[in-house]
C-alpha cells in the first residue's frame, strides 16, 4: 500500500520534504485519512515498546534483540500499530538500530494502510541509546552554561546522530521547572527559573527541529510534574492555577510557539486529577489557548494507570474513553495489545466519535509527513551517512567546560599562601577519592546506555573517568587514587587517610555526589548528603590536608555541616562523556570556569527556597541558602559597579528599559561573565517575588579590562498571573538589581 501512498504523494507535490506547501500536505493527509478504516485509525494511535516485537523467553528479551516475525505481523499488520518506542533495555550500534528499524518498516509496508511506523526514543543528552554516540551534559548542566546558542548547537548535533540511527522522534526536552531538589528528575530539567527553562527549551527545540538533520522534539512532561508535594516521582501535586500558569506553563507555551511537533503528558496528578484525564490542561489550555496543533502522546502506561493506579476509571475501556476525551492522540501503551482493540470498540459503541479519532490521526500523519516518512518509508539512511563523531565532540566538550560551576574557592594555595586554593598549582601529590571519582556512569547519569544509566557495559568506549583525566592533566605520578564505592564505611575512610602523605600530599580532591538514577528509583527520604561522604570530608580535613570538593550529581544534596571544611567546591552536574576532562581542566586552571548555578542550593534538607521566593519566606534568618541561584566564580573576578538605567526614571507600558553596568576584570585572565538582571516589583496585587530573573547576557571581559555592558529589560515581561488568573503587568515602581547594584524606575500606566 505504501507504494500507492508515495505515488499519490509524488503526483500531489513536487518536493518530497517538509517544505511542501501546507495545502498539498493537507490534501495528502486528507486523502490518506479517507482510506483508513476504524481499525487503521485505532492502530495509528497506538505506541508499543520494542520488546513487543522481539524474540522473548518468558519476561526476558533474547540478547541481542531480534525481531520476532510473528509478533511483528500481529502488531503491525493485524493491529496496525503506528508507533514503536525505546531501546528495550540498552544501547545498540547504529548498524543494529538500522537492522531493527529497517525490519520494522519493512513489515509496515504490509500494513493495510502501508503507513510507516514513527519510532521514538529518549535521547536526552545526545544519542543515549546509540553505542559510541557523543554525550553532552544532562540538561541541568546545559542550563548552567546560560549559553542558548551552544545548547541549540548541541541539539542539532544530537539530532544528526539520532536520525542517522534511524530514529526521527526524540522525547526531549524536559520543560518541567525544578522547584524542589528532592524530586528525582531534577537533573533532567533546566533548573528553577521559568525564564531560563523557557530560553533553553526553545533553543533545544529549534536545534532538534531546524538543524541540518531535523527530528521531532517532544516537550515533556506537560504539565506540573516537577512539584509533587512529597518530592517523590509521580505522587500528587497541588498546584493552584495561578502557580501553574506563572511557573510551569511558560516554557511549554514558548516551545509550542517555537513550533514543537509533539508533547508528552505528565504522568502524575495535579489537584486531584490525573493529567491524562484532565481536559482543562490537555485541551482548554494546550489546544485552545496555546494553539498547539501537534501530537500529544501519553507517558508510559498512563491510560491503564487511570484505573490501575489513580482509580478514576472503572476499567481499561473507561480509562481510554476518559483520556481520549481529555485530549490524548497517541497512547504509549506500551506493553499490551488491547488498546487499539478497545478503542475501536468504544467507537463502535458510540462512546467516542470516529471524528475524534480523525483529529488525532491527522496530527500523527502530520508528524510522519513532516519527518519525511512517506518518502523514505521510515527506512534508516545509509550507514555511510552516519556523522563523523569528531565533528560533534567539540560542542559536547565545550558544553561540559562551560557548565562547570565553581561555588567556593578559599583555602590556601600550595605555592602562593595569599591566593585561593584553585587552580591547583605546585608539584605535590594529589589524593583523589570519593565514590564518583572513577565512574563514567556517574558523569553521565540516567537514560544513558540503559534507563538507570548504571551499567558500565554500555558506556562509550575510551571516554575517561574523572581520575583518569586528572592523571592526564596533572601527570599520573602526582595522583594517588583511593577508590571508594557508594557503600564505603569507616574502615575505608581510615584507609584513605592512612594513604595520605602528610608532607607530600598537597591537597585532596574528593568526588562527592550520587550514582545515576531516574524516576521513582531516585526517590529519597532526605536530600542531605550521605553521611559516609560527610565523614570522609571530616576525616581528611582533620589531617590538615586541604580539601577540594567536586560534586558529581544532578540534585543539590545539603552539606552545611561539612561545607566549612571544604576549601573549594566545584559543581560538575552530570557533565557527560567529556565531563572528566572539563573537571580536570578547571581544577588545573587550563580553563577559567564560567558556569552559573541554575537553581538555589538549599542549606537544609527542608528548605526549598528559590530565587523568586516571597518576602515572607525570608523570615528571621533571611534568605540563606547554601549557594544562591546564579552563583559561580571564576579565576579572574569581575567586579560589577555603576548600575544605571539609561532609559530614565520612568518607562511607559510596553517600553524596553535599558540598564548599564561597568564590569572590571580585576584578575589576569579573560573571564566570561554572565550578567544577570533581577527585577523587583515593589508593590503588586499578588504578593511579589523578592527577585525575578528579568534578563541576562554573557560577555567576555579581558584580563584587567574595564568595560560597560547594556541589557534590555522588556516591561511586558515584568508581569505576573493576577487574581483572575490572567497575565497582567501593573504600573508602579520596579527595582532592578545586578549583583549588589540597584536602581529603580517607575512604570507608568497607559
Ligand atoms: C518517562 C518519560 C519517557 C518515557 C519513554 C517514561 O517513564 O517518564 O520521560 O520519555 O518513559 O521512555
Amino acid at each position: 500500500m505504501l507504494a500507492g501512498l508515495m505515488g499519490f504523494f509524488a503526483a500531489g507535490c513536487s518536493d518530497a520534504t517538509n517544505t511542501a506547501p501546507e495545502s498539498s500536505k493537507d490534501a495528502f493527509i486528507d486523502s490518506v485519512l479517507s482510506t483508513l478504516t476504524l481499525e487503521d485509525k485505532a492502530g495509528e494511535m497506538t505506541q508499543l515498546t520494542l520488546d513487543m516485537v522481539c524474540v522473548k523467553e518468558g519476561m526476558n528479551v533474547d540478547e541481542p534483540h531480534r525481531l520476532d516475525p510473528e509478533k511483528l505481523k500481529h502488531v503491525l499488520v493485524d493491529l496496525r500499530v503506528g508507533s514503536i518506542l525505546n531501546c528495550a533495555g540498552h544501547a545498540y550500534t547504529p548498524e543494529k538500530w538500522h537492522e531493527l528499524i529497517g525490519g520494522i518498516q519493512d513489515k509496515a509496508t504490509e500494513k493495510p494502510s502501508g503507513i510507516p511506523v514513527l519510532y521514538g526514543i529518549d535521547a536526552i543528552h545526545g544519542p543515549t541509546y546509540t553505542t559510541g554516540g557523543v554525550l553532552a551534559p544532562q540538561q541541568l548542566g546545559l542550563a548552567a552554561t546560560w549559553d542558548t546558542a551552544l545548547v541549540r548547537k548541541f541539539a542539532e548535533n544530537a539530532a544528526q546522530e539520532v536520525l542517522a540511527s534511524g530514529i526521527p522522534w526524540n522525547f526531549s526536552p524536559v520543560l518541567d521547572v525544578a522547584r524542589d531538589a528532592r524530586w528525582p528528575r531534577f537533573w533532567e530539567t533546566f533548573g528553577e527559573s521559568p525564564r531560563l527553562v523557557t530560553d533553553m527549551g526553545v533553543a533545544m527545540v529549534k536545534g532538534y527541529q531546524e538543524g541540518p538533520s531535523p527530528i521531532a522534539a517532544c516537550l515533556k512532561h506537560y504539565m506540573g510534574y516537577s512539584r509533587p508535594l512529597s518530592g517523590k516521582d509521580r505522587t500528587p501535586a497541588w498546584i493552584p492555577e495561578r502557580q501553574l500558569r506563572e511557573i510551569f506553563l511558560p516554557p511549554f507555551a514558548a516551545a509550542v510557539e517555537a513550533g514543537a511537533a509533539t508533547v508528552m503528558v505528565n504522568s502524575g496528578e495535579t489537584n486531584g486529577i490525573p493529567v491524562h484525564a484532565d481536559r482543562h490542561i490537555l485541551t482548554d489550555i494546550l489546544r485552545d489557548e496555546l494553539g498547539f496543533e501537534g501530537l500529544v502522546v501519553t507517558d508510559w502506561e498512563d491510560i491503564r494507570y487511570l484505573f490501575k493506579r489513580h482509580k478514576v476509571a472503572a476499567d481499561y475501556k473507561d480509562a481510554i474513553e476518559m483520556a481520549i476525551h481529555a485530549g490524548i492522540d497517541m497512547s504509549m501503551v506500551p506493553t499490551d495489545t488491547l488498546f487499539p482493540v478497545l478503542l475501536a470498540e468504544l467507537v463502535r459503541e458510540g462512546r467516542i466519535a470516529e471524528s475524534r479519532l480523525d483529529e488525532s490521526v491527522r496530527r500523527i500523519l502530520s508528524v510522519k509527513y513532516d519527518r519525511g516518512l512517506f518518502d523514505t518509508g521510515g527506512m534508516p539512511p545509509s550507514i555511510e551517512d552516519y556523522p563523523d563523531k569528531a565533528s560533534l565532540e567539540g560542542t559536547a566538550a565545550r558544553a561540559a567546560l562551560e557548565s562547570m560551576t565553581l561555588l567556593k574557592n578559599e583555602g590556601q594555595h600550595a605555592v602562593y599562601p595569599d591566593q585561593p586554593i584553585l587552580p591547583i598549582g605546585g608539584t605535590g601529590r594529589i589524593l583523589v577519592t570519593g565514590p564518583t571519582a572513577n565512574s563514567l556512569n556517574a558523569l553521565n547519569g540516567g537514560w544513558t546506555g540503559t534507563w538507570q544509566g548504571r551499567n558500565p557495559k554500555y558506556n562509550t568506549p575510551g571516554r575517561p573517568t574523572a581520575v583518569e583525566s586528572m592523571r592526564e592533566v596533572f601527570g599520573a605520578d602526582r595522583i594517588d587514587l583511593a577508590e571508594l564505592d557508594m557503600e564505603f564505611g569507616q574502615a575505608d575512610i581510615d584507609a584513605v587517610t592512612r594513604s595520605l602523605h602528610p608532607r607530600t600530599t598537597q591537597c585532596a580532591v574528593v568526588f562527592l555526589g550520587e550514582m545515576p538514577y531516574t524516576e521513582f528509583k531516585g526517590n529519597v527520604e532526605t536530600i542531605e548528603l550521605f553521611q559516609n561522604q560527610q565523614d570522609l570530608v571530616k576525616a581528611i580535613h582533620a589531617t590538615d590536608v586541604p580539601v577540594i570538593g567536586v560534586y558529581v550529581g544532578g540534585r543539590p544534596r545539603t552539606h552545611s555541616a561539612i561545607e566549612p571544611l571544604l576549601d573549594a567546591f566545584l559543581m560538575a552536574y552530570l557533565p557527560g562523556d567529556y565531563g572528566a576532562r572539563a573537571i580536570a581542566d578547571v581544577l588545573s586552571g587550563d580553563f577559567n570556569p564560567s558556569g552559573r548555578l541554575p537553581f538555589t542550593w538549599p542549606r537544609h534538607p527542608s528548605s526549598h527556597l528559590t530565587h523568586d521566593c516571597k518576602h515572607t519566606e525570608l523570615n528571621e534568618g533571611g534568605f540563606n541558602p547554601q549557594y544562591t541561584f546564579g552563583s559561580g566564580l571564576s579565576y579572574s573576578p569581575v567586579q560589577t559597579t555603576n548600575l544605571e538605567i539609561l532609559t530614565g526614571e520612568s518607562a511607559n507600558m510596553g517600553d524596553t528599559v535599558t540598564v548599564e553596568v561597568t564590569l572590571q576584570n580585576t584578575g589576569d585572565r579573560s573571564t566570561t561573565e554572565t550578567v544577570i538582571v533581577y527585577s523587583q516589583d515593589r508593590v503588586a496585587s499578588i504578593t511579589p517575588s523578592v527577585d525575578e530573573l528579568a534578563a541576562y547576557k554573557q560577555v567576555v571581559v579581558p584580563a584587567g579590562a574595564t568595560s560597560k555592558v547594556t541589557l534590555d529589560v522588556h516591561t511586558h515581561n515584568l508581569g505576573f498571573i493576577g487574581r483572575n488568573n490572567m497575565y497582567i503587568v501593573e504600573p508602579g515602581y520596579f527595582g532592578l538589581r545586578i549583583q549588589d547594584q540597584f536602581a529603580e524606575f517607575e512604570l507608568i500606566a497607559p
